[in-house]
Order: structure tokens, then sequence, then C-alpha cells
């Protein structure tokens, strides 16, 4: 049977979209047994080149992995700090970028680029489409946990190649976020780097075309 959705449905999907943030200040609280799982399952839903469902998700339950990312991100926030100076350096020295060390849960997110479901369909000419796909699944994942009231922060400042190895997955699968899931500390519908003055949300005349 076909479902539909109504107009009040919409507005509410509009209001998830809007309320739909990166989240780096959590509650330590944990998650209720069995909803990471449930986040996860709703990955699948997303869509992927071929169907290929090149999606692999780490739950990090190892307190030395959690801190080792940690010291991994700190280390490279301190890095990236110094291409700027003056006002922009302290403006990103007042950025917090990762919940690392506050989040009940911990996900890394790879792309098994050598697994043979899907059979290659849509990848001879761009295979990236494959990546591409994981990063739907981490956004289905994102709004399905907001509608759980659950935050998601996506973390990338990380040297990607040190990653299989310390998690100990295969080493063809290749990195792409590292996921801090809980509740938020104080939701809001401002994202963060608006808020600290960073970047400014671009106007709609800026990125749309016409030809
Ligand atoms: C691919 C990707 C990588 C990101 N990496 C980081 C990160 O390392 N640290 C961080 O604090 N936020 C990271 N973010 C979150 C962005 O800063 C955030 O999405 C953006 O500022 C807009 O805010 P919003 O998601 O709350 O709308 C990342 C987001 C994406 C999509």
């Amino acid at each position: 049977m076909e479902t539909t959705f109504d107009a009040g449905f919409r507005e509410q999907l509009n209001s998830l979209l809007a309320w739909r943030r990166d989240v780096r200040h959590f509650d330590t609280r944990p998650l209720p047994e069995g909803l990471l799982s449930t986040l996860l399952d709703t990955a699948c839903h997303g869509p992927s080149v071929g169907n290929a469902q090149p999606w692999r998700f780490v739950r990090i339950v190892s307190p030395d992995r959690r801190a080792a990312l940690i010291s991994e991100v700190d280390s490279q926030k301190l890095d990236a700090g110094e291409s700027y100076s003056g006002e922009r350096k302290a403006l990103y020295d007042n950025l917090k970028l990762h919940g690392l060390r506050e989040a009940p849960e911990i996900v890394a997110v790879f792309c098994d680029e050598q697994g043979e479901a899907g059979h290659g369909l849509g990848r001879a000419t761009m295979p990236e489409t494959l990546c591409w796909s994981v990063v739907t699944a981490v956004h289905t994942v994102w709004l399905t946990a907001r509608a759980h009231g659950v935050g998601l922060g996506w973390v990338s400042i990380i040297e990607p190649a040190g990653m299989n190895a310390l998690l100990n997955v295969p080493a063809d699968w290749r990195f792409i976020a590292l996921l801090c899931l809980g509740y938020p500390e104080r939701p809001s519908e401002t994202p963060e780097l608006v808020r600290h003055g960073w970047q400014d949300r671009l106007a709609a005349d800026t990125i749309r075309l016409e030809r």
C-alpha cells in the first residue's frame, strides 16, 4: 500500500530539517538500549550506486580507542589552527570541533570499496559515487537521530590513513566520517559556526543558476 504524506507531516519534516544540527556539546547521558541500532538501521534506507550499500559502521566501545581518537582530533585541530592568523585565529581557537569526550556513542563510518554488492553498476565513470552513497546514509541517520531528540556531530579533522589500523578494520575500507551521538546540551535552530561568527549561511541566489 502506498503511503501518502499530508501537510502536517510536511510541516514537521521541514521543522526536522531546520532543527537538524551538527552537535558538539553533549550531555553524557547514555542513549536508551537499542536506540543506536535503530538509528543505524535507518541508514539502510539510503540510496546507493548500483544498490551497493557500501556503508560500514564501527561502534567505538573501547576506552583506549576513544582516547586515541580524541588525541588524534585534538592534535589535528592544533595543526590546522596554524593556517589562521589575527581575528580568524581567535575565532578558530574558540571553536569546539568535536564532542568525543562527552558523547555517549561514537561511530566510525567507512566505505567498502571492494564489496561485491552492486557489481560495479554506475561506477565506471564516477567511482566516487560509492563514497557519496555512504554520505547519504550518514544524512539519513542524522535526520532520524534528530527525530529521536538525539544530536549527531560529524568529525572530520582526522588523518584518515591511520583509522583502519586504529579500529582494526580491513585496509581497503575508506574512512568517511567519525560521528558523535548523544543528547545535545542545548538544541538550536542556528548552526554553531553561524553563532560563532565563523560562516553565515549563503543566500539562495548565490547557489542556484538557470541556463
Ligand atoms: C563532511 C562534513 C564534515 C564535517 N566536519 C566537522 C568537524 O570536523 N568538526 C565539526 O565540528 N563539524 C564538522 N562538520 C559540521 C559542519 O561544521 C556543520 O554541518 C556546518 O557548520 C553547518 O551546521 P549544521 O550542520 O548545524 O547545519 C562537518 C560536516 C560535514 C558535512
